[in-house]
């Protein structure tokens, strides 16, 4: 479903992504982690059209789609939630969400009918799905972390999307939320057919759900596996020493 091959990208002289190349296949979850700057947002957002490679190719069901721009990248199928929140502070839950879907289908200054009566259904529907029902009128900047991530969640669904990248969905939550989140996801991938990618520091969560993980470390890909592979890897043991991957 995804194919990404010999991905690089520099900033200044600085080799951020070197070379990467990973695929994830259809209904796949897959996880990329690695240290503080290994590279992985950098990763995401050069797949996403956020940032044009240097050398390599992106590929999504056979496609190239290699540079881009976001929001052709999105309309092809991959959503994406980011590693800060995204969302309209000011806006409710219920307009953050239908926004999203007003902007997915180009439909923010439709002649015929007020946008707020557009997507009222879809909206609903997506904002039961992600867990949120009875919270439509609350101000989405008021929201509990965890549930500000867990509308993120639902702004990248509302594209529909076949393929998703998650930043580290739950950086910053309690281990409550944590639990409550890998839940969700778990659920929303196997209702939706979804293939994902995500980043995480959480070993937790990594281990838990990823069915295959790939390790940046210094821009590149040092190895990538089941996760009993990858846990067994010398490599990454000795890249991960003392963070934690023997408790996992
Ligand atoms: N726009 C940029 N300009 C210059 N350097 C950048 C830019 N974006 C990222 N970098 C550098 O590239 C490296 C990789 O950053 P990146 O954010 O991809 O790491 P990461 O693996 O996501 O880290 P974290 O786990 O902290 O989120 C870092 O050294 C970072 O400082
Ligand atoms: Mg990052």
């Amino acid at each position: 479903m995804l194919e990404v091959s010999g991905l690089s990208k520099s900033f200044g002289g600085f080799r951020a992504v070197s070379g990467v190349s990973i695929t994830v296949e259809t209904r796949q979850i897959a996880a990329v982690i690695g240290p503080n700057g290994a590279g992985k947002s950098t990763l995401f957002n050069l797949i996403t059209g956020h940032l044009r490679p240097d050398s390599g190719s992106v590929r999504l069901d056979g496609r190239d789609i290699t540079g881009a721009p976001p929001h052709r990248i999105c309309r092809m199928g991959i959503g994406r939630s980011f590693q800060r929140t995204n969302i309209f502070p000011q806006l409710t839950v219920f307009e953050n969400l239908q926004a999203a879907f007003l902007v997915h289908h180009r439909r923010g200054r439709n002649f015929w009918l007020r946008s707020e009566e557009l997507y009222r259904d879809d909206t609903a529907a997506l904002l039961a799905s992600i867990g949120l029902a009875g919270e439509e009128a609350t101000v989405a900047g008021t929201l509990s972390y965890g549930n500000q991530k867990q509308l993120e969640l639902g702004l990248a669904l509302a594209s529909d999307p076949a393929v998703l990248l998650l930043d580290e969905p739950t950086a910053g939550m309690s281990a409550t939320e944590t639990h409550e989140t890998i839940r969700l996801l778990e659920r929303i991938a196997a209702e939706r057919a979804l293939t994902l990618l995500f980043t995480e520091h959480d070993m937790e969560v990594v281990f838990s759900i990823a069915q295959k993980i790939a390790v940046l470390h210094q821009g590149h890909i040092i190895a990538e596996g089941t996760p009993a592979e990858v846990r067994n890897d010398p490599e990454v043991r000795r890249v991960y020493l003392g963070h934690g991957l023997t408790h996992a």
